[in-house]
């Protein structure tokens, strides 16, 4: 140790090893989705465990009792700090293509999109990677055993929770898809409907697989009786699963992409993930204005004109890396976002048609995030999921899972449009083993001497812009209760248009707006559901906070 003796060395000491003392937080926090979720990750705290074993007790919850968003039949990112030794990791537990899927499987014989293929039933779901991930967080980060993680969530399958209102309406939303798979309508279901509120759904046979998982780890999910339950069911819908899919699925460790704006470090997504590099690309963009300085309309504009540029590079150039080249060092370099800003005009908005072509396909609206700061100064931000409302609306017999439509996310037609009418390109095109590209985007953001947040989102396409409006919420100054509520607005280059929450833009800025080109709309419902943590490094305090917009709960406890 150099540091410990004499004066000079006192005086080294104090300047070069205090960083290996550093600062840790008063409380710990957990923002999720759902109360029993949060409940869940606090048990686990309050039992000895870390922020790494808390996700796991909340992915797990989550999967219970928020089966709309997010579940063992899904796949997500976590984002990791760990205070020990500094480092940043992202765990890509995103599902991959089957082994048998091909590029046109969801194309009829003249080429055309088959209508909810890639949406409803077993063929639009990838191979999961949740209950891999929860191995690889208990193993490599946790410090309990996994059983003793997962076991608040065993509990809640067995015990059961109430359909609150965001469940109901879900159900309602994907009626008749989960009408058609007979396990599905069992378990989420009253009597063929949505069910009645407060009507208790209860999980047994997810109880039994989440119990496989906990003593076996994942081999209890990707071999053996479940695998075969997963597999037999999958195939005998009409999809394609086989049990070497289920076997040689692995997470993928990730180095985090990062970026800095006014001297805040931003630590987001890598690919298969578009999150941190549209938000980096954006962040560039935007370093070269004074923000502060300028009059809301103009710094919306701008704001908005960096969505369009991020966006179209989106669009063109990212998939899954381990199957394209993407040009990373490029895009988040910051000369390139300067070069970028070059093209954008004060005066006037630049209409997409008019920039290099290329397309983005739209995604889903369901999905779920949650924050954790423990009190060792250990992180998570995690943005997992099953796609749409419900994902794939299917259950294996059996199981108890509810698999996804995750495959939905890729062009299912690269170069012409979709289902909804877009395009994708084709290094997001559908291959055997393939990720789909995705927008979730679990960020971290430290400020020297300021602060570290923790935030994310579900929203599909919009994700990205909301984790932008909520770090240029907090470049301004303001803490998590502000950057969860603030109205949001969005551009994602096609379709032209800006849209935004009702209420988010003032009818004078609607005007001006339009007065510089831009196409506007108000969506008719808000959206979004971040669960956001800041620690102030100044004044020694953690705040957290849940989005208005759902039923989530943020918790912070010493
Ligand atoms: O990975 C993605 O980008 C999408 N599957 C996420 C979907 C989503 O966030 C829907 N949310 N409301």
């Amino acid at each position: 140790m150099p540091c410990r003796r004499g004066a000079i060395l006192g005086f080294f000491l104090l300047f070069f090893c205090a960083p290996l003392n550093a600062q840790t937080p008063p409380a710990n926090a957990i923002a999720s989705a759902h109360p029993l979720a949060t409940q869940a990750g606090m048990e686990i705290l309050a039992a000895g465990g870390n922020a790494f074993d808390a996700a796991i007790a909340v992915t797990a919850a989550l999967a219970v009792v928020e089966p709309t968003g997010s579940g063992l039949g899904g796949g997500g990112f976590w984002l990791l700090h760990r205070s020990k030794d500094k480092r940043d990791i992202m765990i890509d537990g995103r599902e991959r293509a089957p082994l048998a899927a091909t590029r046109d499987m969801y194309l009829d014989g003249h080429g055309e999109v088959v209508p909810r293929l890639s949406v409803d039933g077993p063929l639009a779901a990838g191979i999961p990677g949740t209950a891999a991930a929860l191995e690889h967080l208990a193993r490599a980060y946790g410090r309990l055993p996994l059983a003793t993680s997962l076991a608040p969530a065993i509990h809640l399958a067995k015990a059961g929770f109430p359909a609150d209102e965001r469940y109901i309406r879900m159900a309602r939303f994907r009626l008749e898809a989960l009408r058609r798979s007979p396990a599905a309508a069992a378990i989420f279901l009253q009597n063929g409907n949505a069910p009645q509120p407060g009507h208790v759904i209860r999980q047994p046979g997810l109880a039994r697989t989440l119990e496989a998982i906990a003593e076996r780890g994942a081999a209890g999910f990707y071999q053996g009786p479940v695998a075969k339950q997963l597999v037999k069911g999958v195939r005998e819908a009409g999809g394609i699963w086989t049990l070497e899919d289920l076997a040689q699925y692995r997470v993928v460790e990730r180095a985090p992409v990062t970026g800095r704006y006014h001297g805040m470090k931003i630590i987001s997504a890598a690919p298969p993930s578009s999150g941190g590099i549209a938000l980096v690309t954006m962040l560039n963009i935007l370093a070269n204005y004074d923000l502060d300085a300028m009059t809301s309309v103009t710094r919306k504009h701008v704001i908005v004109e960096a969505m369009r540029r991020a966006y179209r590079d989106r669009a063109e150039y990212l998939g899954d890396p381990d199957f394209v080249d993407i040009p990373i060092d490029r895009l988040i370099h910051p000369y390139y976002g300067a070069g970028l800003s070059q093209s954008i005009r004060l005066d006037r908005a630049t209409p997409s048609g008019s920039l290099p072509g290329f397309v983005l396909q739209e995604a889903g609206s369901d999905t779920t995030h949650f924050s954790i700061l423990d009190r060792e100064g250990n992180r998570v931000a995690a943005t997992l999921s099953i796609n749409f409302p419900f994902g794939a609306a299917f259950v294996p017999p059996g199981t108890g899972v509810l698999l996804n439509d995750e495959m939905d996310d890729f062009s299912v037609k690269p170069g012409t449009p979709n289902v909804y009418g877009l395009v994708g390109a084709v290094s997001n095109a559908i291959a055997p083993g393939k990720r789909p590209l995705s927008s979730m985007s679990p960020t971290f953001v430290e400020i020297p001497g300021r602060g570290v947040a923790i935030l994310g989102t579900p929203g599909g396409s919009r994700i990205i812009t909301m984790v932008l409006l909520g770090i240029l919420d907090l470049a301004a100054g303001h803490g998590p209760q502000s950057w969860v509520t603030k109205g949001r607005y969005h551009h994602q280059y096609l379709p032209d248009i800006i849209t935004y929450e009702p209420g988010a833009l003032e009818p004078d800025e609607i005007t001006a707006l339009k007065t510089l080109g831009h196409d506007l709309k108000a969506r008719k419902r808000p959206y979004g559901n971040m669960q956001a943590i800041f620690w102030d490094l100044k004044l020694n305090h953690v705040s957290a906070a849940s989005d208005p917009r759902g039923t989530g709960q943020a918790t912070v406890s010493p």
